[in-house]
């Protein structure tokens, strides 16, 4: 029997981040550029950046790549109104060769608010799904999977690593013990539950929930996202015309270091921006996902 979708597109409710200074940037490009000029949307989610951009700028054109199907339906959903100056492509970015080149490029890293709100999707600590978190059901391996495959001392250095969790050997022990014990059928909460139990109990009720830094490790590691954003550092240069411009948007500071070394030694570009761009406390106030926002931009040259 056909599975029942588990994110409907009209379900599929992410906030865009840091819009206004997004909107800023590709004002700066000519009109000889915008008129008719393409622009790659590399993470389209929701089409929330993009539908932006074709809003404001009725000549422009938008590739939208996401690796998650459902985020496909959605963004195709959203920006029908715009099907004439609209491709949206499945693929990882990592994996993706334009035809064309273009003015700007955005990706907006990371997952989006229907991945993490949905129990099924397995990312979230806060929701009982199963241990999944692949942005794409369809492909690889999952959080599950993982841990049942990796020696105690490789998931200790990973959680350590992707998580920067010092706890780490304590907690590859206990998630291995219980994910062996149960045959990998284990539940998001439960895990958390798990994990939350190897801090000593003053630390357990701090502002950040204790599996909060072994979840993000697993998801990095599951969907290989640094892996893919090395990759994207080094062709995306190339998919920009000259004096074209590139957004990245990252959540985390094994994101932001490789997007601004990146961006410091590479010979094709030149940067925008020294320091990265931060919310205003008022879109934080109003969408608090906003508070680990960082934008960095840089002009192909
Ligand atoms: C933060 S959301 C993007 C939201 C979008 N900018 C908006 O305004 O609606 C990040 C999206 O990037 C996708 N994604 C993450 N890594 C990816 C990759 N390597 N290749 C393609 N898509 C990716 C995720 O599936 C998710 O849908």
């Amino acid at each position: 029997m056909p599975k029942e979708p588990l994110i409907t597109t009209s379900n599929f409710q992410h906030i865009s981040v840091l819009n206004d200074y997004l909107l800023e940037s590709i004002s700066n490009l000519s009109t000889n550029q915008l008129n008719q000029g393409l622009i790659i949307d590399a993470t389209i989610g929701g089409g929330g950046h993009s539908s932006l951009l074709l809003e404001k700028y009725p000549q422009i054109k938008i590739i939208g790549l996401d690796r998650d199907p459902t985020a496909i339906e959605a963004s195709k959903k959203r920006l029908l109104r715009f099907s004439d100056r609209v491709n949206i492509i499945e693929t990882n970015f990592s994996d993706f060769s334009p035809k064309e080149k273009a003015v700007a490029i955005i990706a907006d890293l990371g997952v989006s608010s229907p991945q993490l709100d949905i129990a099924e999707r397995g990312f979230s600590f806060q929701l009982n799904g199963p241990l999944d978190m692949r942005m794409n059901q369809e492909k690889g391996e999952t959080a599950a999977e993982l841990i049942l495959r990796l020696e105690e001392e490789e998931l200790a250095n990973l959680i350590y690593l992707y998580g920067n969790e010092r706890l780490s050997r304590k907690i590859a022990k206990k998630i291995k013990y219980i994910l062996n014990k149960e045959e990998g059928v284990i539940k998001t909460k439960d895990l958390a539950y798990s994990i939350a139990g190897c801090y000593p109990p003053k630390a357990r009720y701090g502002r950040i929930h204790p599996a909060t830094r072994t979840f993000q490790a697993l998801r990095i590691a599951v969907n290989q996202e640094l892996d893919s954003l090395e990759k994207f550092l080094k062709i995306a240069p190339d998919w920009l015309k000259s004096e074209g411009l590139l957004h990245i948007i990252s959540f985390h500071s094994l994101e932001d270091r490789l997007v601004k070394h990146a961006f410091k030694d590479d010979s094709r570009i030149q940067r925008v921006t020294r320091k990265p761009l931060i919310a205003h406390t008022g879109e934080i106030s109003k969408n608090p996902r906003s508070r680990s926002a960082k934008l960095r931009i840089c002009r192909k040259k």
